[in-house]
């Protein structure tokens, strides 16, 4: 991570709260909690010095967590000019511990160290803990504690083996809390950070879900002016909602292609016509490209390959039709194509450290556009977490069907689709995978689950069915829950879940004899099979 969030030119009027980053993905879970909280929150990396977070007109700073220990060396520190800024400042665990050393106070092995559920003693009053019970269950994760706290400074509360479990200096509005606030496992953590937002910083919650559209609206029109805009649909949550948004702003000079690869889900293409086309009045191009796609990946069984050659062939049909699009909608030719708009979110944004990004990166649907067809990106969403983006597509009117899809990879059935992709084994696969779809979301499961799907691997095994003996393809389900997908833990899916999706994917798709579970958690395995 190099560079700070978004520019705030898109963003609100309020200065946000920034949440700096000391490693792991403590900040991210901080900057959720703050944004629920209806206060525009940004993350930042320590390495930022004290003027270039100023620059930001912070209306407060929140120190996260991080794995590191405050006594290693090297361990991650932050300009300690922050401190004389004003700004008001809660550190959370490492963050706590940090500004306790660096304003002079002591951090050591306080005790045996404290991991999980805590119970906390106050022993002052503290504008964070208003209304509080004097004891407290608290989501604890240290081994060093904070010893002394620093001149100015008072202990505010306690616990077994943590004797500064909060601390502030009321005056400098300097806060530190030894817990995890931003966890549910803290009986009182959202009242805790409200409280330092609302009461300390006096952040107004002004971050809605209909004033981040109003924004992004008026930003989107202020980029753009009179502009064309493309937009590439693919089905998946991120794309439509940008459109959504992109057309709420400038209506009919939006032009949605989706490029049918025959590698959809069931019913994808037809939803995305429905709710575009006549529900949105969007101007669609529905590219049929199934037969491209399939000549393409004739006898390709390498699963790198075979992503390679999905994503040039994309790249190659969306650009036909760019090229067409511009040059009959300007008549200035394939060189003033105008505007691309991609479904980019924060945490891309965050690990990319691309804030300033103005040119089309590398991704998987819509990447490596030749140059001389230059487009300037709309990214409607850069500044969005997951969440945020499904609570704006639902405000603008998405169908809870999409708005609430699980993640579809960008080469679609194919890295589900073990060796050779051919339309009979898309069709195969597409059939079962619609099978699980749907049990699992009459089984009430769907949203809990980060994915659910079938994989069609390349062996046949025997079986027998009726009288005769079949010599077919095994289906096997993947389910798994993740909160981001980096990690991820196979799904323990009911039994008799379990038993529907086995008997209807044989008895109702043709080609297929056995189902099995795949029970492999990330890592070792990855979420798709290729
Ligand atoms: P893996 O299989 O690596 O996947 O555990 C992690 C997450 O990324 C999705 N995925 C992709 N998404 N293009 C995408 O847009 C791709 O090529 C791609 N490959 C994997 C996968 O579905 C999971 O959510």
């Amino acid at each position: 991570m190099t560079t700070t969030g978004p520019g705030l030119d898109s963003g609100p009027v309020d200065g946000p709260v920034l949440v700096v980053d000391f490693g792991a993905q403590y900040a991210q879970l901080i900057a959720r909690r703050v944004r629920e909280a209806h206060v525009y929150s940004e993350i930042v990396p320590h390495t930022a010095t004290a003027d270039e977070l100023l620059a930001h007109r912070p209306q407060g700073i929140i120190l996260s967590g991080g794995p590191k220990s405050v006594n290693e060396t090297p361990a991650p520190t932050i300009d300690p000019a922050i401190y004389e800024s004003g700004v008001p400042i809660l550190g959370i665990c490492y963050g706590a511990q940090l500004l306790t050393q660096q304003l002079g106070g002591e951090v050591a092995r306080t005790g045996r160290g404290e991991y999980g559920r805590t119970r906390m003693t106050l022993t002052e009053r503290s504008p964070l803990f208003v209304d509080w019970p004097s004891d407290a269950e608290v989501w604890m994760s240290h081994g060093d504690g904070i010893a002394v706290v620093p001149e100015g400074f008072v202990p505010t509360a306690h616990s077994a083996d943590a004797p500064v479990a909060a601390l502030h200096d009321a005056d400098r509005r300097i806060y530190g809390v030894q817990f995890h606030p931003e966890v549910v496992h803290t009986d009182r953590g959202t009242d805790l950070l409200e409280r330092f937002l609302y009461d300390v910083c006096g952040c107004p919650p002004s971050w809605t879900h209909t004033s981040i559209i109003e924004a992004q609206v008026a930003a989107v029109q202020a980029q753009v002016g009179e502009a064309r805009v493309l937009c590439a649909l693919s089905g998946g949550v991120d794309s439509a909602v940008a459109a959504a948004l992109v057309h709420k702003a400038i209506g009919g000079q939006l032009t949605c292609v989706f490029v049918d690869t025959g590698l959809m889900r069931s019913g994808e293409s037809e939803q995305v016509e429905e709710t575009f086309r006549r529900q949105f009045h969007v101007d669609l191009v529905h590219v049929k490209a199934a037969d491209r796609f399939f000549s393409a990946l004739a006898g390709v069984t390498d699963p790198e390959v075979k992503r390679k050659t999905i994503g040039e062939l994309f790249i190659r049909v969306f650009e036909e039709v760019a090229r067409e699009l511009v040059s009959d909608g300007d008549g200035t030719g394939g060189d003033a194509a105008g505007f691309l708009v991609q479904g980019t979110l924060y945490p891309d944004v965050i690990e990319s450290g691309s804030a300033d990004a103005a040119k089309i990166k590398s991704h998987h649907n819509v990447g490596g556009l030749p140059e001389d067809l230059a487009f300037d990106l709309v990214e409607p969403l850069r500044l969005l977490f997951k969440d945020e983006v499904r609570a704006v597509g639902e405000e603008l009117g998405l169908p809870h069907d999409i708005v609430w899809r699980q993640p579809f990879p960008g080469p679609g059935l194919a890295v589900r689709i073990v060796g050779e992709v051919t339309p009979e084994r898309a069709d195969i696969l597409r059939a079962a995978d619609a099978i699980v779809t749907e049990e699992v979301r009459r089984a009430g499961l769907y949203r809990g689950l980060w994915q659910s799907f079938a994989v069609l691997p390349a062996v046949r095994t025997v079986g027998v069915m009726g009288d005769g003996r079949t010599y077919a393809y095994p289906i096997v389900i993947r389910a798994v829950t993740s909160d981001d997908a980096m990690t991820a833990d196979w799904a323990r899916l009911p039994y008799d879940l379990l038993e529907r999706l086995s008997s209807r994917i044989i008895n109702e798709v043709e080609g297929v004899n056995r189902v099995a579970l795949d029970i492999t958690s990330k890592p070792p395995g990855t979420i798709e099979w290729e």
